[in-house]
C-alpha cells in the first residue's frame, strides 16, 4: 500500500535515492478517500497505530451520546407484578403500535412474560399479531363495560411465546362515548388490569393518538410512558401538550407515573435533518431519551402483512436487533433495577 513512498501524501523516501537535490522533489496532491474506502479507523489497521486507540466508551451513538455497554438481561424464575407501560404520543404513524408488538416480542424472548393491550379502536395491534377484527369473540370492550367478564377471558396468544394479547375492534370507540358516564371513568383500565398484574412482569398498552379519555384511562393504569416521535420535521409539535396531559395525570390521578423514556423511530442517519430532531431531542429531553434509535425500514410495514413482529419475520435484521437493544434499554432503566 505504501509502495509508492508516501504517506498520507507526503514523500517518505525519494525514488532512485540520490536524485534528491538534482530534481525538485515529487509532491503528490493527496487524493481525497472514496466514500467507499474502508475507514482507516478501522479495527485492521489499528494495532499499527502509533497511537492509543481511543476507548471504546468514546464511541457516539446515533444520539450523539456515548454508547452505554447495556447488561445481558438477568434470567427470571419468578413472574409478576407487572410494570404497565403505555406508548403514548397523540400523533398518528410514529411508531407507537409498532414498538408495542417488537418491544413485547424482544422483551418476551429476554423470558419475561408479556401482556399487550390494544387500546386503539383502530385495532391495528391485534391486527398486526395476525387477527381478524371480525373474528373476536370477546374484546377489551367487552372487558371494560361489562363486570361479569373477567380478564383471562379476552387474553388471547399472540402467537409469540411468552407473550399475550388483549385484542380491540373498532367496538372500543364506543367506550369512549359510554364511559363519560361511568363512576372513576379515568381508573376503569386500571381497574379490569388489575386481576392480571401477577401473571406478567409487563403489560404495555398500545394507546389511540389522541389525548382523550382513552388514554387517560392508559396513563392512569401506568407507570411508565414511553413516547415515539418519529425523527422528522414536526415531530416535537404537540410534544409540549402531550407533556402537560402526563403531568396532569400525575397530579390529579397516578403519581407514579413516570416518562420511561423518549424513542426516536424512523431515523434516517443519511438525512441531515432525522440527526437535527435527534439533537433536539436530546437538548429537550436528556437522558429520557433513549440510546436506542430505530431506524427506518419497510421491513416493519412487511412483518405487520405477515402479521407478526419483526423479530419472528426477520429474526436477524437491524430493525429486530434494534428492538432487542430497545428492550435491554428498557429492563436496565425501569425493569431489572
Ligand atoms: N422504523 C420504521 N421504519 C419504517 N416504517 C415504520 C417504522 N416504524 C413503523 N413503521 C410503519 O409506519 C406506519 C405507522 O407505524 P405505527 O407503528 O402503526 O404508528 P402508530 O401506532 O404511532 O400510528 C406503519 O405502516 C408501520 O409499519
Ligand atoms: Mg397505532
Amino acid at each position: 500500500m505504501n509502495a509508492g513512498g508516501t504517506f498520507g501524501g507526503v514523500p517518505t523516501s525519494a525514488p532512485g535515492g540520490s536524485v534528491a537535490g538534482t530534481m525538485p522533489p515529487v509532491v503528490r496532491t493527496p487524493v481525497p478517500p472514496s466514500p467507499d474506502a474502508p475507514d482507516p479507523r478501522e479495527d485492521h489497521v489499528a494495532d499499527a497505530l502509533p497511537f492509543e486507540r481511543p476507548p471504546a466508551e468514546a464511541k457516539l451513538g446515533p444520539t450523539g451520546r456515548p454508547m452505554p455497554d447495556l447488561p445481558e438481561p438477568r434470567p427470571v424464575t419468578e413472574h409478576g407484578q407487572a410494570r404497565v407501560i403505555s406508548m403514548c404520543n397523540q400523533k398518528g404513524g410514529v411508531g407507537k403500535t409498532t414498538t408495542t408488538i417488537n418491544l413485547g416480542a424482544s422483551l418476551a424472548e429476554y423470558g419475561r412474560k408479556v401482556l399487550l393491550v390494544d387500546f386503539d379502536p383502530q385495532g391495528s395491534l391485534s391486527v398486526g399479531l395476525g387477527l381478524n377484527p371480525h373474528e373476536m369473540d370477546l374484546t377489551i370492550y367487552n372487558l371494560l363495560m361489562d363486570r361479569e367478564v373477567d380478564i383471562r377471558e379476552v387474553v388471547v396468544p399472540s402467537g409469540v411465546p411468552g407473550m399475550d394479547l388483549l385484542p380491540s375492534n373498532i367496538d372500543l370507540s364506543a367506550a369512549e362515548v359510554q364511559l363519560v358516564h361511568e363512576v372513576a371513568r379515568e381508573q376503569t383500565l386500571q381497574r379490569v388490569l388489575a386481576p392480571a398484574m401477577a401473571d406478567y412482569d409487563v403489560i404495555l398498552i398500545d394507546c389511540q393518538p389522541s389525548l382523550g379519555l382513552l388514554t387517560v384511562n392508559a396513563l392512569t393504569a401506568s407507570d411508565g410512558v414511553i413516547v415515539p416521535l418519529e425523527c422528522e420535521y414536526f415531530a416535537l409539535r404537540g410534544v409540549a401538550l402531550l407533556k402537560t396531559t402526563i403531568d396532569k395525570v400525575r397530579e390529579r390521578l397516578n403519581p407514579k407515573l413516570e416518562i420511561d423514556g423518549v424513542l426516536g423511530t424512523m431515523y434516517d442517519g443519511r438525512t441531515l435533518h432525522s440527526r437535527e430532531v435527534m439533537e433536539r431531542l436530546v437538548q429537550a429531553w436528556g437522558d429520557k431519551v433513549f440510546q436506542t434509535v430505530i431506524r427506518r425500514t419497510v421491513k416493519f410495514s412487511d412483518s405487520t402483512v405477515a402479521g407478526e413482529p419483526i423479530t419472528t419475520y426477520a429474526s436477524a435484521s437491524a430493525g429486530a436487533e434494534a428492538y432487542r437493544q430497545l428492550a435491554k434499554e428498557v429492563l436496565a432503566r425501569c425493569l431489572d433495577e
